[in-house]
């Protein structure tokens, strides 16, 4: 089943909540391209597509930390650049099981991951800026 973005799920600013909805939706893509697996193209753009989103993402967020004056932020980072190498990891294994025609056929495994590699950070470590970010208006710094 699609995973959907809840309000339960807000940090409290809407230029990070509308990257978050933006990257729940990429990584439903990503599912939808598992379920036809055979269509190598599609699975690994749509990996592509998340890993791109991310990445910039995490750029917008880190910015918006340092103008908060975020105490976390070199913890954060960290755990955003591991993101993306668990990500980068993944896909080049993908990548190779396609090269050697040995797919493990472990999709589940990867739903999985993706899950917890998505919702874990924006549930306990995004989330852990909500109360710094509730001392800006909402659409900081669009103001
Ligand atoms: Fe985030
Ligand atoms: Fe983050």
């Amino acid at each position: 089943m699609a995973l959907i973005w809840r309000r339960g799920m807000s940090v409290g600013n809407e230029t990070i909540d509308h990257d978050h909805r933006y990257l729940v939706c990429y990584l439903n893509t990503v599912e939808l391209a598992l379920q036809k697996p055979e269509n190598e193209e599609v699975l690994l753009t749509s990996l592509s597509q998340l890993y791109n989103y991310a990445y910039e993402h995490f750029i917008r967020e880190e910015s918006i930390q340092k103008k908060i004056k975020y105490p976390n932020i070199k913890e954060h980072r960290k755990e955003h650049q591991q993101l993306l190498e668990e990500l980068l990891d993944l896909k080049n294994k993908i990548k190779n099981e396609y090269d050697n025609e040995h797919i493990s056929k472990n999709y589940d495994e990867i739903v999985k991951f993706l899950r917890h590699w998505l919702i874990d950070h924006v549930l306990n470590t995004d989330m852990a800026m909500k109360k710094y970010l509730e001392k800006y208006p909402k659409n900081f710094p669009n103001q």
